[in-house]
Formats: C-alpha cells, sequence, structure tokens
C-alpha cells in the first residue's frame, strides 16, 4: 500500500462527511443487541481517529451535550477548519487536536468509544498498527472500537458463508488485500454482516 503524504491531505480539500453509524447510540445499540453493556451514549467519551475537521463529531457534540468528544488528524488545515465551527457553535465538549494516531497515549484517558472512520485503508502498516494498539490501550471497561476499512468487490459478491471467513482473515493479515464486505464484529466474533451495491466497506467492533 502506498504511503500518504501528510501533505496531501493539508492541500487537496475533503468533502466534510457525516457517518450516522458511527454515533454512539447506533455503536451501543449493535453492541447491546450482542450482549454487551456499553456506556450510555448521553454520558459517555468518544475519541475519532483520523477525524478530518470533525465534521463527524461536532454534531454528535451537539447532540450529546453529556458526553465528551476528542478527534485528533494530521492535517493542520483541518483541525484548524474544525475549530473554528467548534467555536462558532460554541461547544465546550468536543477538543479537536491536529496530531498523528501514533501520538495518542495514555495520557487522553479512555474512551467508551473509539471510531476510525475511512482511514485504515489509506495509511501505512506502522499507522494500521497504531489504530488498533490504541482501540487496545485506551478502550474503557465495555468500550466498543469502530474501525472501517475498504474491501475487495469479491467478497461482496460472495456468499453469506464467505463473509466470517473474510473477517477471519483482517484479524490473521490486517495487511491483506482489501475487499468489498461489510462485518461488524464483537471481541474478534463476526455479529452481523451488510453489503451495498456499489461501495462497501468492512467495519469491525472490538470490546475490551
Ligand atoms: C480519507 S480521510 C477520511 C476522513 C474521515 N474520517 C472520513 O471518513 O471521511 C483520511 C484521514 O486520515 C487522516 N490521517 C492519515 N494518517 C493519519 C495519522 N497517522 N494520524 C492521524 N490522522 C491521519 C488524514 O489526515 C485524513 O483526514
Amino acid at each position: 500500500m502506498p504511503e500518504v503524504p501528510t501533505a496531501s491531505y493539508d492541500e487537496v480539500p475533503y468533502s466534510d462527511y457525516v457517518f450516522p453509524y458511527t454515533h454512539p447510540a447506533s455503536v451501543a445499540a449493535v453492541a447491546a443487541l450482542f450482549g454487551m453493556r456499553p456506556a450510555d451514549p448521553a454520558r459517555c467519551r468518544v475519541l475519532e481517529l483520523g477525524c478530518w475537521s470533525g465534521a463527524n463529531l461536532i454534531p454528535m457534540a451537539c447532540d450529546l451535550p453529556g458526553s465528551e468528544f476528542v478527534g485528533i488528524d494530521l492535517s493542520p488545515r483541518q483541525i484548524d477548519h474544525g475549530r473554528r465551527a467548534v467555536a462558532a457553535l460554541g461547544l465546550t465538549n468536543i477538543d479537536l487536536r491536529p496530531g498523528s494516531i501514533l501520538d495518542v497515549d495514555d495520557r487522553f484517558g479512555r474512551f467508551d468509544y473509539i471510531v476510525c472512520h475511512g482511514v485504515y485503508s489509506w495509511v501505512p502498516a506502522e499507522v494500521r498498527e497504531g489504530i488498533l494498539a490504541v482501540c487496545k490501550a485506551n478502550l474503557a471497561a465495555d468500550g466498543v472500537a469502530y474501525v472501517s476499512y475498504n474491501t475487495y468487490r469479491s467478497a461482496a459478491q460472495g456468499s453469506a458463508r464467505a463473509r466470517p471467513a473474510l473477517s477471519w482473515r483482517f484479524w490473521r493479515e490486517p495487511s491483506a488485500p482489501a475487499t468489498r464486505s461489510t462485518a461488524v464484529c464483537c471481541g474478534g466474533r463476526q455479529i452481523c454482516s451488510t453489503r451495498r451495491p456499489t461501495q462497501t466497506f468492512i467495519t469491525t467492533t472490538w470490546r475490551r
């Protein structure tokens, strides 16, 4: 996988997207359906890795004033953009920080939800490993991590029986070429899968 130049995200504007399925209420609902006891979304801590301008986190912060949101992204330009939006909205429960996922350590504290959307497939192996390391080190008890990654089209065309195998493959070979399918896993166990017609992601959710 080619290296992604740090400066590219500062030089080339990227659209602001919102991913409703990363909202803590959505992640909590899926986790609860499978027997987990996730934190109350109304009183939780959320970390987004590769948060871009905070476009995904800022609406959550508006929606859940009793919760705390931290986002980190390598692009200072986009973080500045997001910080201006946070200031304009008068939000005090969100902190957007410029920096690398590899900089996340104990000082960030523990989070009930960790979101990493649209990053895993685009970063070098060192950062992919860093994403998983943060999920391991910074999740609170009963915390849930949501990590998406692009997948080969072939998997989307495969049978339902193929998808658990692909999920397993991801666990064993994180650097394996991407496939196109979607799976949600808890503690390494696949709990559901979905498909989309044109673009799909594998989404893996861990619990501590
Ligand atoms: C394809 S964009 C996805 C942005 C957003 N999460 C989304 O899904 O729309 C990838 C993002 O990852 C960020 N990124 C890449 N490497 C990173 C790193 N090592 N640490 C933090 N952010 C990183 C980029 O700056 C960029 O904002």
